[in-house]
């Protein structure tokens, strides 16, 4: 019997995406984004920054003249780092990478032409992603938020940070020019996403890409993620099966509800599997929610029912297997992880697009999987991530990073 298909599809090709724009445009959010999302899926990709680079070699504090086409040496200077970047990443593809993303400006035909032809005599596939923004509100609040912390303003005040940022996007603008060739495939995202222009995207792995992105915006708003209530087999301690709530889950289910009163916005979009234990709990909140296939708990296949224990009793080499490799151990007619991750993929993206407060009512690997994308947990470690009963995780999405409090609601 062959493999059943691996997690995540193969890709025939390694790609480089090739950010483009004008800074504070979101291109590293955008980049970092990408690759985090990239990587839960089970694709190696990685972020190529040239700002990093240049901070490590030619140090911090350098003023707006720096990046103005006109300088000459600034400009060849800020070449070279972009193609020692450049050198890494397809380095990098050549070994263990699947997917780099090149995050610098690259705002002129000619040196995209420079990184195209680099990349694809070293046989990669390019697709340009350029963020396009005239929106001057968004490029301030873009300052506000993410340029004057760096650490390239480490010793100037928010003020002064703010103007000599405002300074090198002027030279950029001067050399600036957009994508235009149709010859190219690329992705335009037009003022955070409000217009997309797609151009020669195919493939699974591009097509991915251009579904995450079309869903990305940057509205703040809270998430909420929970295990259902203690269910009677929780109480057994078996894995899988579909029972009822406990008393005590049900009392959580109660303090959820008050949770959500209490806290809850006047929009909430409520999601939960369509096992008992989920629709019990979301049922008690007494508004309207959503049972969602993909949010059942794993399958546990031939053990879904079995306590770990009787599954090291009765299949010790099943229970070491999983043991040894938690995050790809296949339960016999059951899934992995990496199985829950993949079909969870659509649930993601809801999550994503949603710009309303959005509450999951899951299971332990389930709420795992999600949070793991949410809080950037290393691919390796999300069968381990903690999710106690009866908390709810609120997790809101910042700029770089996700800020997390944890309600233990009880009962213990
Ligand atoms: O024990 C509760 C439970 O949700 C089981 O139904 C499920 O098999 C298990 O947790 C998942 O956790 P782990 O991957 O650590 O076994």
């Amino acid at each position: 019997m062959t493999e059943p298909i691996s997690v995540p599809p193969p890709i025939d090709a390694r790609i480089a995406v090739v950010m483009v724009g004008l800074p504070a445009r979101g291109k590293t959010y955008t980049a970092r984004k990408l690759a985090r999302y990239l990587g839960w899926l089970g694709y190696r990709a990685q972020v190529f920054n040239v700002g990093n680079y240049r901070r490590e070699r030619v140090g911090v504090n350098m003023p707006a003249e720096f990046f103005d086409p006109d300088n000459l040496e600034a400009d060849g200077i800020r070449f070279q780092l972009a193609s020692h970047a450049l050198d890494d990443m397809i380095a990098w593809l050549g070994t263990t990478g699947q997917i780099g993303i090149f995050d610098a400006t690259n705002s002129t035909l000619e040196r995209r032409t420079r990184v195209r032809e680099r990349c694809e005599k070293a046989g990669l596939s390019v697709l340009f992603l350029e963020l396009i923004c005239d929106d001057p509100a968004m490029i301030e609040a873009n300052i506000r938020e993410t340029k004057i912390t760096s650490p390239d303003y480490q010793d100037l005040t928010p003020d002064e940070a703010a103007a000599d940022f405002r300074r090198r996007i002027a030279n950029y603008e001067r050399a600036y020019e957009p994508i235009q060739s149709d010859e190219a495939s690329y992705v335009k995202m037009i003022n955070a996403g409000r217009k997309v222009v797609v151009n020669r995207i195919e493939g699974y792995v591009p097509g991915r890409i251009v579904q995450f992105l079309v869903n990305l915006h940057t509205v703040p708003r809270r998430i909420w993620l929970t295990r259902h209530g203690e269910s009677q087999d929780n109480l057994r301690g078996v894995v899988g099966g579909d029972s009822s709530l406990s008393e005590r889950g049900r009392a959580f289910a109660y303090r959820l509800r008050d949770f959500v009163a209490s806290d809850g916005p006047p929009v909430l979009h409520v999601w939960t599997s369509t096992l008992k234990r989920g629709i019990e709990t979301a049922w008690e909140l007494r508004r309207s929610f959503l049972p969602i296939k993909s949010l059942d708990e794993i399958d546990a296949g031939i053990c879904d029912g079995m306590t770990y224990a009787e599954i090291q009793e009765r299949m010790p080499d099943e229970y070491a297997a999983r043991r040894a490799d938690k995050l790809r151990y296949r339960y016999p007619r059951g899934e992995s992880y990496e199985d829950v991750i993949r079909r969870l993929d659509p649930v993601l993206t809801e999550i994503e697009r949603h710009r309303e407060p959005v509450l999951v009512i899951g299971h332990q690997a389930v709420i795992r999987c999600l949070y793991a994308y949410l809080a950037d947990v290393p691919r390796e470690q999300v069968p381990f991530v903690s999710v106690p009963l009866h908390t709810v995780i609120e997790l809101t999405p910042k700029a770089y990073g996700c800020e997390e409090t944890r309600f233990p609601l009880g009962p213990e």
